[in-house]
């Protein structure tokens, strides 16, 4: 696998998809782990530290020195020292109706000092120590009359804020459930627009051509790597293909319908004339006859360019002797050489074989070998070259006639463009094969084109068509 390979493959939507899904469920897992957590309150595990903390120890001390002056005295921890604005002072009394009382001296209030309140009530023994929960410390208990009652003095003391875990810890409930709340929706809000938004697109844009705006296109998806980007680039393919063969379909229409005016207007003209003679209708019945057979064959003509047009129909792809076929091609339209005078030479030695239509194939070599008998002058020869290149084969086929002017070059291909329309057409040339011959060749993939063959110090010598084929057909 290469590395674009797999890159494309992480790029792909599946994988991303994968990737989202995942992501927000370990985030839930994670998150929910961490709510249940803190709502079986971990701040129950305690750690009984090795020595009593002196700052606790002389805190407390300094209050026990106070009430031994005075058991009355106001006992009120300092808030505005900075020093003792995390310490929360607790003096635990013992009632002599055996309950216990639990005054609260400092201000600090909610969670903090309900540790320090179980602390109190859960403990085992009157031992002083220092008790380590996960951020508070509590150190106690010293004996102390209070208030002429015996009563025990605890200090707490809330570690320094240290870790990002004590601040979670100390969010409230509401807060701890809004951020993995608006963690998972933000997340699937961009997974929801990042899949919504291209399939939008589309949408529309099929709207639009489903209204008849050919011309439509899916923007902004093109660089788009997933399986997203590749429907756009898709989807863009089939509005061109579909706006070329509908242009193409309507321009040939037009052409068609103009075309058959002419045949079908001389086929009237023999008709009447027919009519109106009473003897020697022989003559008008052949000239019928002879418009009938060349519409026919623009029909038929027709018919297989916008079948080629369209692409529609695949290709009967089959592996042949070219050079058989060439062969065969030139044997058959030899009869019509000679009525010329004309000699054709063939180089094609080798046996070559290719992968193709060879019906198509042969059509358009056909008509490319007609055209140069129809146009060369007479008593010429016409030369037919055959090159093996490897991976590809290229026939050119060149005739001594006047050629073509060098702007009706690429034109000759398009439907029904004749060089000379009147004299053309008089020869019966529905100006549809060289456009047949180039959609053939166009669906092998291949390349065709006309040069003219010029002479130093001469006028053009003819024209030369070119086929270049490949030898293989791929994607097909
Ligand atoms: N070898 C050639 N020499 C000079 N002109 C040519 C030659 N081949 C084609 N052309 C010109 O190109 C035009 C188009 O050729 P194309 O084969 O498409 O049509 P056509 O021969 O007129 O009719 P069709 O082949 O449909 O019977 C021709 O009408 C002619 O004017
Ligand atoms: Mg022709």
């Amino acid at each position: 696998m290469s590395l674009i390979s797999i890159r494309r493959y992480l790029s792909s939507f599946s994988v991303k998809l994968f990737l989202w899904f995942w992501f927000i469920t370990l985030t839930s897992i994670t998150v929910s782990r961490f709510i249940t957590n803190q709502l079986l309150n971990d701040d129950n595990i305690s750690i009984v530290a090795e020595q009593v903390n002196k700052e606790d120890l002389h805190f407390l001390n300094r209050i026990k020195a106070k009430l031994a002056q005075n058991p009355f005295a106001q006992i009120q921890n300092n808030h505005k020292r900075k020093k003792h604005r995390r310490t929360d002072l607790t003096l635990w009394t013992q009632l002599p109706s055996d309950r216990l009382k639990v005054d609260k001296l400092s201000k600090q209030k909610g969670r903090f000092n309900d540790i320090l309140k179980k602390h109190i009530q859960t403990r085992e023994n009157d031992t002083l120590q220092s008790v380590v929960y996960s951020h508070t410390r509590i150190t106690g208990p010293i004996p102390v009359i209070y208030k002429n009652q015996q009563t025990l003095l605890f200090v707490s003391k809330k570690m320094p804020r240290k870790t990002f875990q004590h601040f979670l810890k100390e969010m409230p409930l509401w807060l701890k459930l809004m951020i993995p709340l608006t963690i998972s929706f933000t997340l699937c809000i961009v997974l929801a627009r990042s899949l919504s938004k291209p399939v939008l697109k589309m949408k529309d844009a099929t709207l639009k051509i489903a209204q008849g705006d050919l011309s439509t296109r899916v923007t902004g998806l093109n660089t788009r790597q997933d399986e997203l980007g590749g429907l756009a680039r898709c989807f863009n393919q089939m509005a061109d293909k579909l706006e070329t063969n509908i242009s193409a379909q309507q321009r040939l229409l037009g052409d068609v319908s103009h075309e058959l005016r002419s045949p079908l207007t001389r086929l009237q003209m023999a008709l009447a004339l027919a009519q109106q003679k009473g003897e020697d209708q022989e003559q008008y019945f052949e000239r019928c006859q002879k418009e009938i057979n060349q519409l026919d064959e623009m029909i038929a003509h027709v018919l297989t360019l916008s079948r080629l047009e369209n692409s529609f129909k695949p290709l009967n792809i089959a592996s042949f002797s070219f050079t058989r076929l060439l062969k065969s091609i030139i044997s058959d339209q030899q009869l019509l050489a000679e009525n010329k005078q004309v000699n054709i030479e063939c180089n094609a030695k080798e046996d070559i074989t290719i992968q193709g239509d060879s019906h198509l194939l042969s059509g358009a070599i056909t008509n490319v070998l007609i055209n140069a008998i129809k146009h060369t002058t007479q008593n010429s020869t016409i030369k037919i070259a055959l090159i093996d290149n490897n991976h590809q084969l290229s026939l050119t086929i060149s005739d001594s006639g006047n050629g073509v002017p060098e702007d009706a070059l690429v034109k000759i291909f398009t439907a029904f463009y004749r060089v000379n329309s009147a004299r053309d057409r008089e020869t019966g040339g529905t100006g549809l094969g060289l456009a047949i011959a180039k959609q053939a060749i166009t669906a092998h993939q291949g390349k065709i084109f006309a040069q003219n063959i010029s002479l130093t110090n001469k006028e053009h010598q003819g024209l030369a068509v070119t086929i270049e084929l490949p030898k293989s057909q791929v994607n097909q």
